[in-house]
């Protein structure tokens, strides 16, 4: 863990700019003492596009979160979009002397080991995220430190994003005056924040709709095994409402808030909202019209997802047990029963959890991944923190812990189109066998090069 008892998380949207300022206790919890939301200027899907204002936005942020916790920021951790990332899972080895125990230098050299592999010159190491561990063939193992035998392995999920992006960012940040702690894959800070205790031994989809890009994060029990993103958020919703509308941006986003539902079924049948045009003209037109406008994008982006998954880690209903939509978009209504009718899988919107303080000014779907960066910044290797689960001393209470998949029909917060599938994957095999009870032996990953429909067949075979 950090020396410093103050962790700062920065998430650097397309939409906003949150900074979220978190006190850790002495045992490793965290109260949140500070906030600071801004709409975000100078940023497009992720990419700085303009670092002055950028810039501006960011210190406007961390001032903003200063006032409220009376604490002066000096460094952060900071959010990078799925689709600057690039993501494989690379096996290590480490030969352990006989009769003597692993060490931790032998766990180092191990993962070493599944480090040194050639990367992209272009490329820059976010995340190094060792996966379970095999002692002598025996699977599963969370850690070896102690344990005897002759041969260690771990497969390790490495993370790297691209120089050029990470440069902007970090150059961004260094002119809004602040050190750079690190920098955290979205998609996974919003998992830190969200996952339940019951999900730690699950397979689950982690699916964080923002405003530009909606980013995922599939976990294996507990750890990061597979990071894809899309490029359409809920700024394409609202883009498509202001062009057939014919109606400005930010009146589409009020009536998208306000009136928009991801179902037509769930709209609200006895309203029909009057629609003046930006040329003046007026018509009607029922929330159940409104929300048939906006089904298509909204299924387009689970349909994207589906379709990622499906061809990197296999069938979805058969790789996880749950879908966790968090991110501002999540709070359109009718989202998590789109998303249940598409998946076929139990949906929740998960909010941060897992913290105390003023937790109610960071309760927000879209506030999960600037808490995640805080507690990814307790440092356990992009696990979620113990703590999040036995909350030892957390201040303020902690959030329901219950691992409850239910219509989440809560709502609240804002803007572009074309659609490609940006993936990073991963584990070629770690996340497509149902994940079994957390003591059961674990299936070998499949090494890069197995094919989607040896995985598949497989997984069939260990079924049967
Ligand atoms: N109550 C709401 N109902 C529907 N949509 C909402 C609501 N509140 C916010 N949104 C949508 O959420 C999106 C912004 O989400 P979020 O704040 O998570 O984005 P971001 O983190 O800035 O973007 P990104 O992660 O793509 O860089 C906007 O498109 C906005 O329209
Ligand atoms: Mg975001």
């Amino acid at each position: 863990m950090k020396d410093n008892t103050i962790i700062v998380g920065l998430d650097i949207g397309t939409t906003k700019i949150t900074t979220v300022i978190g006190e850790v206790g002495p045992h490793g919890t965290v109260d949140i003492i500070g906030s600071g939301t801004v709409n975000s200027e100078g940023m497009k899907r992720g990419s700085v596009v303009n670092l002055e204002r950028a810039t501006q936005a960011i210190k406007q942020s961390v001032q903003s979160a200063e006032r409220v916790s009376g604490v002066k920021v000096e460094s952060v951790f900071v959010s990078v979009a799925g689709n600057h990332a690039k993501a494989i899972t690379s096996h290590g080895l480490a030969a352990i002397r006989r009769n003597q125990e692993i060490g931790q230098s032998d766990v180092d050299r191990a993962i070493e080991n599944a480090r040194a592999v050639p990367l992209d010159p272009n490329l820059e190491i976010i995340h190094t995220l060792p996966q379970e561990y095999v002692v002598d063939g025996q699977e599963g193992i969370k850690s070896p430190v102690g344990m005897h035998g002759v041969r260690l392995e771990v497969d390790v999920h490495i993370v790297a994003g691209t120089a050029g992006p990470l440069l902007n960012l970090r150059r961004c940040v260094q002119e809004a005056g602040l050190h750079v702690d690190g920098f955290a894959l979205h998609a996974l800070a919003s998992g830190l924040a969200t996952l339940e205790a019951a999900e730690q031994g699950q397979t689950v989809i982690v699916v964080d709709m923002g405003g530009g890009t909606t980013d995922v994060a599939v976990f294996k029990r507990g750890n990061l095994v597979h990071s894809a993103c899309i490029p359409i958020g809920g700024e394409h919703v609202t883009a498509d409402l202001a062009q057939i509308l014919k109606i400005p941006g930010e009146e589409a986003e009020n009536v998208k808030r306000r009136y928009g539902a991801a179902l037509p079924d769930l709209a609200d049948k006895d309203l029909t909202l009057e629609i003046t045009t930006s040329s003046g003209s007026t018509h009607a037109l029922s929330a159940f019209e409104l929300s048939r406008i906006i089904k298509p994008r909204m299924a387009e982006i689970f349909g994207l997802i589906r379709d990622e998954i499906d061809q990197s880690l296999g069938p979805v209903e058969l790789v996880a047990q749950g879908v966790i939509l968090t991110g501002g978009a999540s709070m359109l209504r009718g989202t998590p029963e789109l998303a249940r009718d598409r998946f076929r899988l139990p949906v929740r919107v998960g909010r941060p959890r897992g913290i105390g303080g003023l937790t109610d000014i960071v309760a927000g779907p879209g506030d999960a991944a600037s808490v995640g960066l805080v507690l990814y910044g307790i440092g356990e290797d992009g696990r979620v923190p113990a703590v999040v689960f036995t909350g030892a001393d957390t201040a303020g209470g902690h959030r329901e812990t219950r691992t409850d998949h239910r219509p989440d029909t809560r709502t609240d917060h804002r803007p572009a189109p074309d659609a490609s599938v940006t993936a990073h994957t991963a584990d070629a095999g770690a996340a497509h066998v149902p994940a079994p009870a957390p003591t059961a032996p674990t299936q070998p990953p499949a090494k890069p090069g197995v094919s989607f429909m040896d995985r598949v067949r497989n997984w069939f075979k260990d079924w049967m």
